[in-house]
């Protein structure tokens, strides 16, 4: 597993599913089924990703039960207030006491045109309001046969970071776009290669304070089977999980990954 200092994070983007009352029935499984398990608290961070729509009522949950997720939104706009329909401020989900978000999903970037330079400005509105940005990387399979695996995400990542402080709390998630929803994730060894060579680009723009303490985290296809291959490797912290984070059992069982398969 990664580095001693750093505190692996499960992160569970649900993209656009589960309405608000669906989000409250999972969050409180979830919870009762890790609390039925033993799993301790304080070994793994656990992060939910809502839509916009749900992200109040988990708050409120959250915060009612004592529930030890972080929450975290899926996008933010790159202004903070006015005339910008359909557009939710980094303000408000402070407000909601949301700790991350996620920035430059493939899914906007591919689906909403979002350039490596909105990627930039939404990471800097992020950290104007406290929260900590997921800033999400990753090649296409035609990058990946034109440039080889860490090429295109380094770039990413690179311009992502620029103007960024060296003390900004950043969590960077590595997840090749092919591995995405496709059931072939990437192996262990190409996850490594591609998370090492992010935290060196933290390191060239941030110092290397800043790559010690990063989060590097895998995504693409992760489940409860492999998620202990991905978290043997040095350079890989935790796992950005998108539709195994939809089923309690699953979920609950890639939090769990130290004991159920016995790393
Ligand atoms: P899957 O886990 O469904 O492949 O999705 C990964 C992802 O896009 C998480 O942000």
């Amino acid at each position: 597993m990664g580095s001693v200092t750093r505190k692996p994070l499960i992160a569970g983007n649900w993209k656009m599913n589960l309405d608000h009352l669906q989000a409250v029935a999972f969050v409180q499984k979830l919870h009762w089924t890790l609390k039925d398990a033993g799993h301790e608290n304080d070994s793994v961070e656990v992060a939910v990703f809502p839509p916009f729509t749900d992200i109040r009522t988990v708050q409120t949950l959250i915060d009612a039960d004592k529930i030890p997720f972080a929450l975290g939104a899926q996008d933010l706009s790159t202004k903070d207030s006015g005339a910008y329909t359909g557009e939710v401020s980094g303000a408000f989900l402070a407000k909601l006491d949301a700790r991350y978000v996620i920035i430059g999903h493939s899914e906007r970037r591919e689906y909403h045109g979002e350039s490596d330079d909105v990627v930039a400005a939404k990471v800097q509105a992020a950290l104007r309001h406290g929260l900590v940005p997921v800033i999400c990387v990753g090649e296409t399979a035609e990058d990946l046969e034109k440039f080889g695996a860490s090429a295109v995400p380094a770039g990413q990542l690179k311009t992502a970071l620029e103007g960024v402080a060296s003390d900004a709390d950043i969590v960077v998630a590595y997840e090749p776009v092919w591995a995405i929803g496709s059931g072939q994730a990437a192996t262990p060894d190409q996850a490594q290669e591609v998370c090492a060579k992010l935290r060196a680009v933290v390191a060239e723009s941030l110092g290397a304070d800043a790559a010690e303490k990063t989060r590097v985290l895998y995504g693409g296809s992760v489940k409860s089977g492999n998620i202990a291959s991905f978290m043997r490797e040095p350079d890989v912290d935790g796992a950005l999980v998108g539709g195994a984070s939809l089923v309690v059992d699953e979920f609950a069982a890639i939090i769990r990954y130290q004991k159920h398969v016995g790393v």
